[in-house]
């Protein structure tokens, strides 16, 4: 299960094993959330890039946008077993989200909670994940956020983020583009207000004492999408 590539999305038999929990508890309910997380894992390298991140680490994980609650899955199968809280804006999401980890076992450990990012975060000592979600934040709650998320990581914790960069690039054109379609086609509620540039990344988690690592995580997507990955020392 470890030895997956970190930059490659899961392969066909690990994605469907996930995303079968999303499936409806009877066969004429809708699996929206069956195809939409089947795609996204047979399609998006997103989260063997942050398990290979958070591999190795105890420290509990604090999901910020955490959606359905993907990760928490993925961290399951992976044989990660850390404390993981998840947290989202959109109440709908927190409680199916919460309804299928119940159904599959995972609610041990894990808590979903409705946070509006944009007003505040809860507390926290550990790892943190920001994923797909610093674009929906303006400038100054970013930087507050990354701040805090500095702050937060224990000895050993990583803080692992995936965002589009601000950049002049297709690849960064093609992102912004999408993320408006995806509001605009009610995939997500909220609108893209900004993207941060990889110079403003560095310079504020630099700051924080956090060494920083970039890398492009596009697999065969057309987006501009880097993982970053912060820790301590
Ligand atoms: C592109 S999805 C990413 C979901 C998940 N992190 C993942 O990578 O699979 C962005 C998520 O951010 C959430 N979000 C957007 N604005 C937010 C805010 N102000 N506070 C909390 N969550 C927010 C959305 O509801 C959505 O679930």
């Amino acid at each position: 299960m470890n030895s997956r590539a970190a930059d490659a999305p899961f392969p066909p038999a690990e994605a469907r094993t996930i995303a079968r929990a999303f499936l409806p508890p009877r066969f004429y309910g809708n699996r929206y959330d069956y195809y939409y997380t089947l795609t996204k894992l047979r399609t998006d390298p997103l989260y063997p890039g942050v398990l290979a991140a958070l591999r190795g680490t105890t420290a509990p994980v604090l999901d910020l946008g955490c959606g359905l609650g993907l990760l928490l899955h993925a961290l399951r199968l992976d044989g990660q077993s850390m404390p993981w809280h998840g947290v989202d804006i959109d109440a709908d999401k927190i409680h199916r989200g919460r309804r299928i980890a119940e159904r599959s076992g995972l609610a041990d450990g894990a808590r979903f909670e409705v946070v509006d990012l944009g007003q505040g975060w809860p507390p926290h000592r550990g790892s943190v994940a920001i994923l797909d979600v610093l674009q929906y934040l303006d400038a100054q709650a970013q930087g507050a956020l990354l701040d805090d998320a500095a702050a937060m990581l224990a000895p050993g914790a990583r803080l692992v983020i995936r965002s589009g960069l601000g950049d002049a690039t297709g690849r960064g054109r093609t992102t912004r583009i999408t993320d408006r379609l995806a509001h605009l086609a009610g995939w997500m509620q909220e609108i893209p207000k900004r993207y941060p540039t990889r110079t403003e990344l560095e310079t504020r988690l630099t700051a924080a004492g956090l060494s920083v690592d970039f890398q492009p995580l596009y697999g065969n997507t057309p987006f501009n999408n880097w993982l970053i990955v912060a820790q301590r020392g």
